[in-house]
Formats: C-alpha cells, sequence, structure tokens
C-alpha cells in the first residue's frame, strides 16, 4: 500500500489533506510532537522509521509578523526541515511534494506571477519559504513545489475568514486593507488540487487509479502555482465574507466596512501589494481551471457554520 507522510496535519491544510488524500494510501499525519520541524534530527528519523512513497510537507513557520522576531526558528522549520525532507525523499526514491507561497515575490509587478519569475521575498517568512524550495530543488529530483496564497480554511486555529466573522460579531465598524491584491483560496481547494497531482504522478501506482488515470500522461516534476481563480483586494475579500455570512445566519453587529491603504495598518512585516499567482502551467497539466474564490468562500462558510452548529456535521464531503 502507498505510505504518504503528512507534516502540518493539525494545520489548515494538512487537516483537509489528512481527509483529501485517504482514498490514496495510508495517510501519516505528523505533528510536531512526532516530527519536530524545529529539529533536523527528529526530520530525519521519523523519514528513516516511515519509509514513505510520498511526503506532503503542509506543515510551516506561518506567523508572518512574528517571523521578523524569531528568523532562526523559521529558518529551521521553513529550510532547513524541507531541505532533509528532500535530502531523503531522493534516498527513498520518494515524491516530495511541498506547499510554497506568494510570498517569495515582492508584488512590484501587476500581471500574475508565474512560475519562473525572479522571487524577491519582502521578509523573513518568505525569504525561508524560498530557501525551503532552493533546498528541494537541490537536493530532490522527483519533487513537486506548489506555491499558493491567502489560505483559509474550516479547520486551524486562525485565518483571515475566521478573524473577519469574529470582529464583525463585535463590532460596528472594521476597517480592512484594500491596497494589496490577491486570491483567496480555500485550503478544500487545494488540497483537492494537491491530491489531483499526487494520482498523476508516475512511478508510483496508487490504491484508487483507475485505468482512465493510468492512461493521463504523468505531471511533470518541478514548481507550480494554485489559487483559486480571481482577483480581490483584502477588503473586497471582506465584503464578500459579510455578504456570504449574512445569509447563513452568522451574528453580525458590524454596520461599517471602512477601505484603508497598508500605511494606515502597519506590520512587522512587509506584504507584496500584489500577489497574483497564475494557474496556467497547473490548470493545463490537470486540463481543469480551479474554481472562483467566491464559490470556494461560499462553500468554506456554509461548511464552517454547519461545523459550529450542527453536532451530527460530517467530515466526509
Ligand atoms: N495560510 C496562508 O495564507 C498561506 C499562504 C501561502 C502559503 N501557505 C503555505 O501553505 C502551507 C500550509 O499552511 P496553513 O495555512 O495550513 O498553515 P497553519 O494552519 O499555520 O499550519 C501549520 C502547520 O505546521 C505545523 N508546524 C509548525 N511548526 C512546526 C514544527 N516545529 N514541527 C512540526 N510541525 C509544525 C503546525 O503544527 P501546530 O498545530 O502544532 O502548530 C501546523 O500543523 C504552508 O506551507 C504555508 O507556508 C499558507
Amino acid at each position: 500500500m502507498t505510505r504518504i507522510l503528512l507534516t502540518g496535519s493539525t494545520g489548515q491544510l494538512g487537516q483537509e489533506l489528512q481527509r483529501t488524500l485517504a482514498p490514496l494510501g495510508e495517510v501519516i499525519g505528523v505533528g510536531r510532537e512526532t516530527m519536530d520541524l524545529s529539529q533536523a534530527s527528529s526530520v530525519r528519523q521519523r523519514l528513516v522509521e516511515a519509509k514513505p512513497d510520498f511526503i506532503v510537507n503542509a506543515a510551516a513557520y506561518t506567523a508572518v509578523d512574528k517571523a521578523e522576531s524569531e528568523p532562526e526558528l523559521a529558518n529551521a522549520i521553513n529550510a532547513i526541515a524541507p531541505t532533509i525532507m528532500a535530502e531523503e525523499a531522493q534516498r527513498l526514491g520518494a515524491t516530495l511534494i511541498h506547499v510554497s507561497t506568494d510570498y517569495v515575490f515582492d508584488g512590484r509587478k501587476n500581471t500574475p506571477y508565474m512560475e519562473d519569475d525572479t522571487p524577491n521575498p519582502l521578509g523573513v517568512y518568505g525569504r525561508t519559504k524560498l530557501e525551503g524550495e532552493e533546498g528541494i530543488r537541490d537536493k530532490c529530483a522527483r519533487h513537486l513545489i506548489l506555491r499558493t496564497a491567502w489560505v483559509y480554511g474550516t479547520f486551524g486555529q486562525v485565518n483571515f475568514v475566521k478573524t473577519m466573522l469574529r470582529l464583525f460579531a463585535e463590532r460596528e465598524e472594521v476597517r480592512v486593507v484594500a491596497d494589496q491584491l490577491g486570491s483567496p483560496t480555500w485550503a478544500a481547494d487545494l488540497a483537492q488540487a494537491i491530491h489531483a497531482l499526487a494520482c498523476r504522478c508516475s512511478e508510483t501506482t496508487l490504491l484508487t487509479q483507475t485505468s482512465q488515470e493510468l492512461e493521463q500522461p504523468s505531471v511533470p516534476m518541478g514548481t507550480y502555482h494554485y489559487t483559486n481563480s480571481g482577483v480581490a483586494s483584502w477588503y473586497d475579500f471582506a465584503v464578500a465574507i459579510f455578504e456570504e455570512a449574512k445569509p447563513l445566519g452568522f451574528p453580525l453587529k458590524v454596520q461599517r466596512l471602512v477601505p484603508i491603504t497598508t500605511a494606515e495598518y502597519p506590520t512587522p512585516a512587509t506584504r507584496p501589494a500584489y500577489s497574483v499567482l497564475s494557474g496556467k502551467k497547473i490548470s493545463a497539466v490537470l486540463g481543469s481551471h480551479p474554481p472562483h474564490w467566491r464559490q470556494g468562500l461560499r462553500q468554506m462558510l456554509e461548511e464552517f457554520y454547519s461545523y459550529k452548529h450542527e453536532s451530527t456535521y460530517s467530515v466526509g464531503r
């Protein structure tokens, strides 16, 4: 049976992947207690023990602002650990699927970033994620690096949607940055894309592959961009959250959503002003386009509402 080692299984993407990848084989979800990514020896030892066919790395140091004051820890988790995963994947003949970020770019373009555009991260988080990518390319032939952006989901601790819902319930006025553009991405859609890529990796026959899937060309190894389609500012995203949450019955005290500039909301880490990623490459490989971000948002809010309010909620989609 195909063995898939999944890191970050408690995170918002990792929890989605835990169930999305399950039909493909045995998913070994690891958290920091069994594989601490800040400890190189822990990473290596766990991989030697598990001998996976696939490593799916959904773990990361994701606290973008805090990373500015913890660069060594961010580097250990985002740069050194993925490089060790790449070394071990190469040794085991495994495929490494690694999740990276739009924050490897500086956001100075005004057309969607292509996979081969030159990265220029603005902060510690983006810089350490870029070093992780470079370590993987250097050490492991069978790798897929999937850059994504503006991820939110039902599971995991905090994300923009959950923060907005909390603020909408507490305040009459909420101020939201309107001069940063990106593509909000539902973790469940991203997990489906990773599933589709894993299904199309050659040399490993996955449990559920049908004869039709086996006939499809395999995915060329390398770097891909995946986000939901469409472009929004954080302000546009907040307005949509309000509009979609209202008919569902979320408690909403908010009366005014006020667009502000990045300069009016200073943060320790500088964010790219434009972080739209082109999905042309992955769409050509998978033969389908990602759903629009607003569709993903609607589905997430429906799911989140059920999750919060119905004890009979089932995790099966
Ligand atoms: N969120 C976004 O907007 C966004 C945007 C672009 C790219 N990405 C990328 O997408 C991937 C998934 O992000 P996410 O949003 O799902 O992040 P998340 O919800 O913050 O989850 C991060 C995961 O990493 C784990 N982790 C952190 N430090 C660890 C350590 N020392 N050892 C082991 N595990 C550790 C966390 O475990 P604990 O639960 O124990 O903390 C958690 O499971 C990451 O590669 C991230 O860089 C995210």
